[in-house]
């Protein structure tokens, strides 16, 4: 089974052919970080036109390279969570797709997508794809999560950010450094030529499974309206210990979650995941515990339709596509919390799959 997979979530207009064994016919992404740089984050209205403009030729170059139409046998999209202007783009443009070729169409959801992108085989990348079930730290933009990942009908949530995502922290942390957006990938490289341990940042909430980046976002402006944005040798300095400070905070808890589990599968996924530093450490700690350790290559970890297009297929083959009705939803709909928050951390919460970042 082929299926074509939307993405239109936040700034990045993809599409993709792949089939239900995870092999990726075609997956083209168009970025947007162009039109949002200017303003240090993404603005939803200019999101959802320039998704508007862009989705047209994105599917059909897809559909194309992924071997025409009459190759597609479903069509799924993200459905959520995410900016609901930008997910109608995606929605709206799929159901016609599918309407109009009479194809199953089912709605995925972002986060869960996110989760099963490891299982992606793209022509000239080796697989390292898990076996089930495993623990994951998803990383991203507007989600920071860990799950314990048993299969597409269920998953787990064992903790999530209360605040904002890592992502988020290390765009804000660009934004007031002057650094442009999205901040990720620049902290990344500056920071691979500073000193993480020439500033002291806070590593926040340690004693939980859930996470909190606010206070270390506050720190690092309390640092600029104290000594100026720094340059040079000291800028790069201050971008490896703010990225030692968040790295290190995940992946502290993304071990405690396999421990707490007796789990010794340990995947990395969101766009926060091409991180080198999070990687590096993340491999350390692994191999000094005897976890094994799975992540995807950057373009498997940042928003596109290929991760979306092999959810779709999991759903479809465990007979769940969607009715013509399916709505985009902003923030993730109530689903199952892990008995571990109950064991470790004094009673169950309201929570849900994908958190609360929206
Ligand atoms: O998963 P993603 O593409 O979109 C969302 O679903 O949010 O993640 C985008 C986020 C941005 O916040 C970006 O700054 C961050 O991932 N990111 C990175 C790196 N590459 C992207 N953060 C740290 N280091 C990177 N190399
Ligand atoms: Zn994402």
């Amino acid at each position: 089974m082929r299926v074509l997979g939307i993405e239109t979530s936040c700034d990045e207009t993809g599409a993709a052919v792949v089939d239900d064994e995870g092999r990726v016919y075609s997956d083209v992404v168009a970025s947007q970080f162009e039109l949002h740089g200017p303003y240090g984050g993404v603005v939803p209205e200019i999101a959802s036109r320039a998704h508007l403009e862009r989705i047209g030729p994105v599917v059909a170059r897809a559909v194309e390279e992924g071997g025409g139409l009459e190759a597609i046998d479903a069509v799924a999209v993200t459905q959520g969570p995410g900016l609901v202007g930008a997910l109608l783009v995606g929605l709206s443009f799929g159901k016609a797709l599918a309407w109009g070729r009479g194809l199953p169409f089912v709605g995925v959801d972002h986060l869960v997508a996110h989760l099963f992108a490891p299982f992606l085989q793209r022509k000239g990348l080796e697989k390292q794809a898990p076996e089930l079930p495993f623990i994951a730290l998803l990383a991203s933009g507007g989600h920071t999560a860990i799950y314990e990942v048993w299969g597409i009908e269920r998953i787990d949530l064992l903790g999530q950010t209360r605040d904002d995502a890592a992502g988020e922290a290390f765009d804000k942390a660009a934004k007031l450094l002057g650094l442009g957006y999205p901040g990720g990938p620049v902290i990344d490289r500056l920071a691979a030529q500073g000193d993480p341990l020439r500033f002291e940042l806070p590593r926040p909430m340690m004693a939980s499974l859930d996470f909190s980046f606010s206070g270390l976002k506050s720190a690092l402006a309390r640092h600029v309206e104290a000594h100026g944005v720094p340059e040079g040798k000291e800028l790069c300095d201050l971008c490896a210990s703010f990225q030692e400070a968040v790295v290190e905070v995940l992946v502290e808890k993304a071990i405690r979650a396999c421990r707490l589990r007796r789990m010794r599968r340990l995947v990395l996924v969101g766009g926060v995941a091409a991180n080198r530093g999070l990687r590096a450490l993340a491999k350390r700690r692994a191999e000094a515990l005897g976890i094994e350790l799975f992540v995807p290559p950057p373009v498997s970890c940042t928003d596109n339709g290929a991760m979306v297009a092999y959810a779709g297929a999991l759903l479809l083959k465990a007979g769940k596509s969607s009715g013509w009705d399916v709505a985009p939803y902003p923030r993730a709909p109530g689903t199952r919390r892990g008995k571990i928050r109950a064991l470790a951390l004094g009673g169950p919460k309201k929570s849900t799959l994908g958190g609360e970042g929206g």
